[in-house]
């Protein structure tokens, strides 16, 4: 129940809620896709257009949702996307959403962007925790903060490969997007670049993005990486077969399809679609992840069916987060597991090995 005594008992509710709590500068940052959003609408639309074929009379009444990713095991297939400034949201920013993932046995990677330092989140979650990376122009600051992730004792890195320049989200143009005088990025970054310009005419993470991230990013940049790094690499933001299998041998432990909640290239292909030619080239040598547009509990199972080992979940951890802190990233992640949960008994299925592409209808 919330304040007003009306009850929120799915993640588009706690959507609407957010929207009335939040102010709009930021709800705006949270919500917003690039440019027309057609992405953005498009990786639920996909989920929805999906059919599933449900398995009867297979005694459901155990069922076990617990899985690994990279050998570590999780209890539900779902981890907690990487998502910047999350002390707009609430006060406790990414520690409560990493004490939520600590209580839950939860996967939660943290952004780059994160408004709390990594040392902080990791002390708050026994659980899984991998860190996002962008690289830098300054490739030097790239290698130290990659040295001090790894010191904090995350378990991966999840290079993000979608953004060689931000996408133009325009509600945050419009709202000319910047942070408040109390939140700042908790990792170092040169001069004044902690925190956002406020722009006439652009949104000021954009500016922030083009002074600081490196466009000039290639597939050596990987080996690169991987040269001073023993953290297993997941690529983030491949959509393509061809990219996929370069990830592969590019030494990617994993491969995360996304398209960045639909935030950076407009029109780029929803990721439920995108799936299933990157799983049949990869072939099983990476573990594949999805993000984008995960709303309900059939979700998982479709992306789990054509090739996903589990699936992140973005926005909807904002939502919980805005209304509730801790408690309330704990709600949303426990909605979507009890779906999942639910979604399996009415698929047939006993444990996640049982999602098969036989239960997609192709017509
Ligand atoms: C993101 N995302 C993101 N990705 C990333 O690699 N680094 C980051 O810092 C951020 N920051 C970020 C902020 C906000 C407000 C959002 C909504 C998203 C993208 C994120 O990890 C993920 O790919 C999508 O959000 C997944 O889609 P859904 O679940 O939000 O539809
Ligand atoms: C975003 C960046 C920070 O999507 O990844 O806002």
């Amino acid at each position: 129940m919330t304040d007003d005594g009306s009850t929120l008992i799915n993640l588009h509710d706690m959507e609407e809620a957010a929207r009335e709590r939040l102010p709009p500068m930021i709800f705006g940052y949270y919500a917003s896709g690039a440019h027309d959003e057609i992405t953005l609408r498009e990786n639920r639309a996909c989920y929805e257009r999906i059919a599933l074929r449900p398995r009867v009379l297979t005694d459901v009444s155990q069922r076990d949702l617990s899985t690994t990713v990279l050998g570590a095991r999780v209890p539900v297939p779902i981890l907690i996307a990487p998502m910047a400034f999350q002390r707009l949201a609430h006060a406790d920013g990414e520690l409560a959403t990493a004490r939520a993932a600590a209580r839950g046995g939860w996967g939660m990677v943290l952004s780059t962007l994160s408004t709390t330092p990594v040392e902080q989140v990791r002390a708050a979650t026994s659980a899984t925790l991998w860190f996002q990376l962008y690289v830098f122009r300054d490739r030097e600051m790239t290698r130290t903060l990659v040295e001090r992730v790894e010191s904090a004792g995350c378990s991966a890195l999840v290079l993000t490969v979608d953004t060689p320049i931000l996408g133009r989200r325009e509600r945050d143009v419009r709202n000319h997007f910047h942070l408040p005088a109390d939140v700042s990025i908790a990792h170092t970054m040169p001069g004044d670049m902690q925190r956002l310009p406020v722009l006439e005419d652009d949104s000021g993470l954009a500016a922030h993005a083009h002074r600081m991230l490196d466009p000039s990013l290639t597939w050596r940049d990987i080996e690169w990486l991987g040269s001073f790094t023993r953290l297993p690499i997941l690529l983030k933001g491949i959509l393509r077969a061809d990219d996929a299998r370069l990830a592969v041998e590019a030494g990617a432990a994993g491969i995360i399809v996304s398209n960045h909640g639909g935030r950076q290239l407009d029109t780029a292909v929803a990721t439920i679609r995108a799936l299933p030619e990157i799983a049949q080239a990869v072939a099983g040598r990476a573990e594949i992840l999805i993000d984008g547009g995960v709303r309900r509990g059939t979700d998982i199972i479709k992306a789990i069916a054509l090739g996903a080992r589990a699936v992140l979940l973005g926005r909807p951890v904002l939502w919980g987060l805005a209304l509730e802190g801790e408690k309330g990233v704990t709600r949303v992640m426990e909605m979507l597991r009890d779906e999942l949960d639910l979604a399996m008994a009415l698929c047939g299925c006993r444990s996640i090995e049982e999602l098969s592409a036989d239960l997609i209808a192709t017509y």
